[in-house]
């Protein structure tokens, strides 16, 4: 952006001379009083100009409390969104000029990544900003989810803001291009991948990765596995990561995905397609496999899915989702509406599982946290949780462009305080947590409970008898313990 900025003071001083030296030959300029009419015309081009400098800079006070709020108050939320989405994907949005701090960085899978800030599914669709996105700081620019055919969604509205709780409420439905679409502009920005740039992320930045969440089409059965299977094939050449949701919470159909053999087949299946694709490409390069999980699960269903990841080959974990609870601290009159409640009032719901899960699962497999994150403090919270990366989504709608750079500044300065840097905060996170695994309980369901009491039950019995018959005998003793004497 910064050629950008150029231009645009670049435009403005040829601007002012060509005024000068034919003022009669442009229509809207009145000969009566030229030099007024170059006086406006000069502040404005300064002032534009001068807009345009905070404008570019993402990190600028004038996105969160002046562009985004006027957004958001004068346009639907779903108008503003799109808006959002258009601007940065013209090339014209702002841009974060600074260097990340070394503090920042992180190793992910064994890649540097420049910072642990990234923009989390649903904020780009249908992969129309991705570099507009990467311009902003984000580290990890996720685009869907992605349906394999193309689907409008629900009917609007089905965005609903809650500022007071810093809170969205969604039932998008997801609405998608479909794979096709989302395909060709993806191929646009990038040509396949061939093996002599195996190393080159498909971000195209290094220290940044491009992730594809993948959705199913609505008509699809719940606990299909096809349509992620032609994600994997559709995406795979053009994605750094690829997510696969098994979050739905409550529905009944989900609940059936969420059992240990489906969740399996799943991942299995996922991970042949995956393979298959890295094989064809004639590249070494393996897009990561991630599932995204709900904030709702409960503690047997979160430790089920934890032995289902230790057994499949997942790269990680996105701990999540929005939730469909509703806490009584809501205020807004919107807190009524149905769909995904994401923002802070999410965080401890995200953090706890985040918390279940953590010791449940390899410390060799990252867990990245999203769910209310809006400060560096709230970052720095999920790093000691052994978050490895944190996503964002509502923050980013609410206080617009600079969002990022402005979690990262913050995190940055209470490194400093603290006197260490992301990946010490992570690594020692981890390790506290994964020392002392708890051994998961073995959720024993209502009808296995009772085979087991019948077989105890029964076991009794015998035990009984052969105390009777023992006695009967004289022996004393039927099961060849020594006898004391
Ligand atoms: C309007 C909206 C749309 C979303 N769409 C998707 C989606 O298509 N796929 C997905 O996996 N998550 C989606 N999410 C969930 C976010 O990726 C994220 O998990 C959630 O909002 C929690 O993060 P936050 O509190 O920072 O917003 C959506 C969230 C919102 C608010
Ligand atoms: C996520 O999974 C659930 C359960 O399979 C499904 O209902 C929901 O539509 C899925 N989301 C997407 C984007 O496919
Ligand atoms: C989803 O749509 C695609 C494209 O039409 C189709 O090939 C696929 O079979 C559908 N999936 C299911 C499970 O119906
Ligand atoms: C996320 O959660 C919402 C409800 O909270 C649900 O409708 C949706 O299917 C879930 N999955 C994804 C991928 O968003």
């Amino acid at each position: 952006m910064l050629t950008l900025r150029h231009s645009a003071l670049r435009a403005g001083h040829v601007f002012q001379p060509t005024l000068r030296a034919r003022p009669v030959s442009t229509s809207w300029q009145t000969p009566q009083n030229p030099l007024k009419k170059g006086l406006y015309a000069t502040a404005f081009v300064i002032s534009a100009g001068l807009f345009a400098v905070y404008y570019f800079d993402s990190r600028s006070a004038i996105h969160r409390y002046i562009i985004t709020p006027t957004l958001r108050y004068a346009l639907d939320p779903e108008a503003s969104h799109r808006l959002a989405v258009r601007v940065l994907a013209s090339g014209l949005g702002p841009r974060d000029t600074q260097v990340d701090d070394e503090r920042l960085k992180l190793e992910l899978w064994g890649t540097q990544m420049s910072n642990p800030v990234g923009l989390a599914a649903g904020f780009d669709k249908n992969g129309e900003a991705v570099d507009g996105l990467l311009d902003l700081g984000f580290s990890w620019v996720e685009i869907g989810s992605i349906t394999p055919k193309p689907q409008p969604g629900n009917p609007r509205p089905r965005v609903f803001h809650l500022p007071e709780d810093g809170a969205l409420i969604n039932r998008y439905g997801f609405p998608s291009d479909g794979h096709a679409s989302v395909l060709l502009r993806l191929r646009a920005r990038i040509s396949p991948f061939q093996p002599e740039n195996v190393d080159v992320p498909t971000s195209l930045r290094p220290g940044s990765v491009l992730a594809v969440n993948l959705g199913k089409n609505k008509t699809s059965p719940v606990d299909s596995i096809t349509d992620f299977v032609s994600g994997v094939e559709t995406f795979g050449p053009y994605a750094d990561v690829l997510v696969i949701n098994v979050s739905s919470p409550n529905t009944p159909g989900l609940r059936g995905l969420q059992t240990r053999s489906a969740l399996t087949d799943l991942l299995n299946g996922v991970n042949a397609a995956r393979k298959k694709v890295a094989s064809a490409s004639h590249a070494t390069r393996l897009p990561k496999l991630v599932v995204k999980i709900a904030p709702d699960l409960s503690e047997p269903e979160l430790l089920d899915i934890a032995s289902v990841i230790k057994e499949s080959e997942v790269d990680g974990v996105i701990v999540s989702n929005t939730t469909v609870s509703r806490p009584s601290s809501l205020v807004n009159s919107n807190k009524g509406e149905q769909g995904g409640l994401s923002g802070k009032p999410l965080k401890p719901y995200t953090l706890a599982a985040l918390r279940v899960l953590r010791p449940q699962i390899p410390a060799s497999i990252p867990l990245i946290g999203c769910g209310g994150i809006s400060t560096g403090a709230d970052a720095l919270e999920y790093a000691k949780a052994g978050a490895s990366l944190v996503q964002i989504y509502t923050s980013f709608g609410y206080d617009g462009a600079g969002a990022c750079r402005r979690i990262k500044d913050e995190l940055n300065d209470l490194l400093a305080k603290e006197g260490t840097t992301w990946q010490e905060v992570v690594n020692s996170a981890v390790n506290e947590l994964s020392r002392k695994p708890v051994p998961p309980p073995i959720p024993v369901k209502a009808e296995e409970l009772s085979d087991v009491q019948v077989l105890i039950n029964e076991a009794k019995e015998l035990g009984k008898l052969l105390d009777q018959l023992s006695e009967r005998s004289g022996s004393g003793n039927t099961m060849g313990v020594p006898t004391p004497l």
